[in-house]
């Protein structure tokens, strides 16, 4: 059996990082991304500091050829399937943009795996499939999923259910990565996130604006239901949440169903507590005004990770400060 993994929108953020953790692990990725939200300079990156060469398709996954070219040039062992739009706000305003790239793209990508006789698949989910969840604010792969509240989180629901369905009646071994709120950057600073125009997330408004690109940060709402009145998420290390894609690939799957694993630490920070981890971390203050709450926003929410530390042995190494102090490195590397 070869070692080949096709990542499709691996020059993404966090395709980028786990790409790296793959090669550190004896895998050989193969890279596919049209380039809609990333450059080729990060397969440079990738590639100082891995010291590896690696195959790289500029194309769509919605485009039939393109992954024809890459399943018969390379016999491919299994897909990690990260290219998606991922903008919740882009996606109420464009969805049908969405609909085509993250089901259609999915629809595709089933149809050549099927023709290639791929059966393994990693897919990128997303924490927002449990919505503000009722019983708790913990959740755990068996909590029920509530109405999707954008057509972003919609198409990762139906991702999830085309996924199951087509593991019914074939050998496809699949596995969702639910992932929590990603956040940092590799430590080498070669490579992080590239948000494009004005960041929607927190942490990369939060080092931009400390670095003078943004005049203060906006905390959306601090009288929320929760110890400080902010927002409550789990915050988790981009490359811890690489590792755990290299724990599922290796995991053996019971036939017809597709296995569930939450990526988080199991904690949850708030927006305050983001904000003091970073300045414990770097020593630099943060501007920042509290404004209204954000429409859409789920007040708190963090992983129950148990599932994933025992069947993957997969727990995670970095801190919230770890988190600040990469992502920091990672931002003065930009300009
Ligand atoms: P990203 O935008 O950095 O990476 C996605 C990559 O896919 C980009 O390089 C983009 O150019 C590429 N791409 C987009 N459309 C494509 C297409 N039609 N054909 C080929 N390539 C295409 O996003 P990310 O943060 O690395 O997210 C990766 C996956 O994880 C996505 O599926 C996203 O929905 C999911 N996810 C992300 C988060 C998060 O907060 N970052 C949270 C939960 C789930
Ligand atoms: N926040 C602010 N100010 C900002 C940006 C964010 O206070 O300028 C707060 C938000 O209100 C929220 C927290 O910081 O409480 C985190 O917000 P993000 O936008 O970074 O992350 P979300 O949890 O809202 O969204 C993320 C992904 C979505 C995904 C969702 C659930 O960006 O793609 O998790 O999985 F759908």
């Amino acid at each position: 059996m070869g070692n080949n993994i096709l990542l499709t929108g691996g020059l993404g953020y966090i395709g980028s990082h786990t790409a790296v953790e793959l090669i550190l692990a004896g895998y050989e990725p193969i890279i596919l991304d049209n380039l809609a939200n990333s450059k080729v300079e990060v397969l440079d990156q990738i590639e100082k500091i891995t010291q590896k060469k690696i195959p790289f398709f500029q194309g769509d996954v919605r485009d039939e050829e393109a992954l024809q070219s890459i399943f018969s040039a390379h016999a491919i062992q299994g897909v990690i399937h990260f290219a998606a739009l991922k903008s919740v706000g882009d996606s109420v305003l464009q969805p049908l943009s969405y609909f085509d790239v993250n089901v259609g793209g999915l629809t595709q990508l089933l149809k050549s795996m099927q023709k290639f006789r791929v059966e393994k698949l990693i897919f990128s989910s997303s924490c927002t499939v449990y919505g503000q969840p009722t019983d708790g604010w913990a959740v755990s792969e068996s909590t029920p999923l509530q109405e999707p509240t954008s057509p972003y989180g919609r198409t990762k629901r139906m991702n999830e259910e085309m996924i199951h369905d087509i593991c019914q009646t074939s050998r496809l071994s699949a596995v969702f990565l639910r992932y929590f709120n990603p956040v940092g950057a590799h430590p080498s600073g070669l490579i992080g996130e590239l948000p494009l125009g004005v960041p929607a997330n927190l942490v990369p408004f939060l080092t931009q604006t400390v670095a003078g690109k943004r005049d203060a940060l906006t905390i959306f709402g601090n009288d929320y239901s929760t110890p400080d009145g902010t927002c409550i998420r789990d915050y988790i290390h981009v490359v811890d949440l690489a590792k755990a894609h290299v724990g599922a690939l290796g995991f053996e799957t019971i036939p017809h169903h597709p296995e569930i694993f939450n990526v988080g630490t199991g904690k949850g920070s708030s927006v305050l507590e983001v904000i003091s981890a970073f300045e414990r971390a770097t020593g630099m203050k943060v501007p920042y005004e509290i404004g209204p709450k954000r429409q859409g926003d789920v007040m708190a929410v963090f992983a129950n990770a148990q599932k994933i530390s025992e069947k993957l042995q997969w727990n995670p190494q970095y801190s919230l400060e770890d988190m600040m102090e990469h992502a920091w490195n990672w931002e003065k590397n930009q300009n």
